[in-house]
């Protein structure tokens, strides 16, 4: 009920197994060091997802995958144990809850996959993420209690955003009710396996949201200037920040038209990356992991000692 994909996956296009295998040889030959595979979508539903990724692994890129581990099966075990982490949605310890936030009947597997995939040895990180909304909110407890007894590594809350603007986040009362739920928890809090804290910090919000009046030294986005992330799409729309995917106005091209190659550093790319400066200079950035990356830069700029810059392992 509340996937930030809900309406912009009403399109069932998938990439053909041409455009990807093209698409990972690119992505190689640019010396991509890592990929992670998620969502538009359950990614395990892709046939040969698992193809594809072996092929990543074969280019020696570190592979994750986000999932709501549904499609998971046993003959997929060994290929994951050789991925960098998984991250798995979970959504409550309550069957009726979880129905009615997904609908399927995968209530019990949520929460098994640490067990089946970590052995001694495992260098493999299970994580587990958690979209807190109208119907789990008071849940959270419970559900970190459980992804811990479980073995998962780390489990992150994550206030649900309304990307799509269909009223689907938290209302002040619930967010009222997570605060001091987390208040009144502190003492079974371990900072080291989630992020609660830093959700009580930002006022149970999301990536802070007026950023420009903590920045003094930088006014552009270092995370664009950086160039070294970018997302592609089930459609093939290639872009660069994670709140703008589906917003063709800052697409790079589509992969159905162009390889890859042809795309990267190409004149349109960089009107892109002059065009996001812009949005990110008149504090329009919305929704982005990386506006806290960007106050951190600017802090570190403006001469801060690391040690006052937040560490958040969960950023
Ligand atoms: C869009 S899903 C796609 C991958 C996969 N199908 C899954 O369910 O994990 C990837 C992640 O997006 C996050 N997510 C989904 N809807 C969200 C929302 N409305 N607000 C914040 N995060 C959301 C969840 O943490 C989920 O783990
Ligand atoms: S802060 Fe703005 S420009 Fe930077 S990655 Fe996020 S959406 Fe893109």
């Amino acid at each position: 009920m509340h996937c930030s994909y809900g309406q912009r996956r009403q399109n069932k296009s998938r990439l053909s197994p041409e455009v990807i295998t093209q698409t990972i040889k690119d992505l190689s030959f640019l010396g991509t060091k890592a990929a992670y595979i998620s969502g538009g979508g359950e990614p395990t539903t892709l046939s040969k997802w698992h193809d594809y990724a072996q092929m990543m692994l074969d280019s020696q890129m570190e592979v994750a995958l986000i999932t709501n581990s549904v499609a998971i099966k046993p003959e997929h075990y060994k290929l994951l144990r050789q991925f960098n982490y998984i991250a798995v949605s979970v959504y409550s310890t309550k069957e009726e809850q979880y129905k009615a936030i997904v609908g399927a009947n995968h209530f019990e597997g949520q929460f098994s996959l640490p067990k089946k995939l970590k052995d001694q040895d495992s260098k493999l990180i299970v994580g587990a993420r958690c979209v807190i909304n109208g119907i789990n909110y008071q849940e959270i407890f419970n559900t970190y209690k459980k992804a811990m007894e479980e073995g998962f590594d780390y489990i992150i809350f994550i206030p649900a955003v309304d990307y799509e603007k269909r009223s689907i986040d938290l209302s002040e009362e619930q967010k009222q009710s997570v605060l001091e739920q987390i208040e009144n928890g502190l003492s079974h809090i371990n900072p080291a396996t989630t992020n609660l804290i830093n959700v009580k910090n930002n006022g149970v919000g999301h990536y802070g949201s007026t950023y420009l009046p903590k920045l003094q030294k930088s006014v552009l986005c270092n995370a664009i200037a950086m160039r070294s992330n970018v997302f592609i799409n089930y459609d093939g729309e290639v872009y660069l920040c994670q709140p703008l995917i589906g917003n063709k106005e800052y697409s790079l091209g589509n992969l159905n038209e162009h390889r890859f190659l042809d795309l990267w550093n190409a004149k349109r790319h960089r009107e892109v990356i002059a065009k996001l400066h812009e949005k990110f200079a008149k504090g329009a950035c919305e929704n982005c992991r990386a506006i806290s990356y960007n106050v951190a830069i600017d802090r570190l700029l403006q001469g801060d000692k690391p040690a006052i810059i937040p560490s958040d392992n969960f950023l």
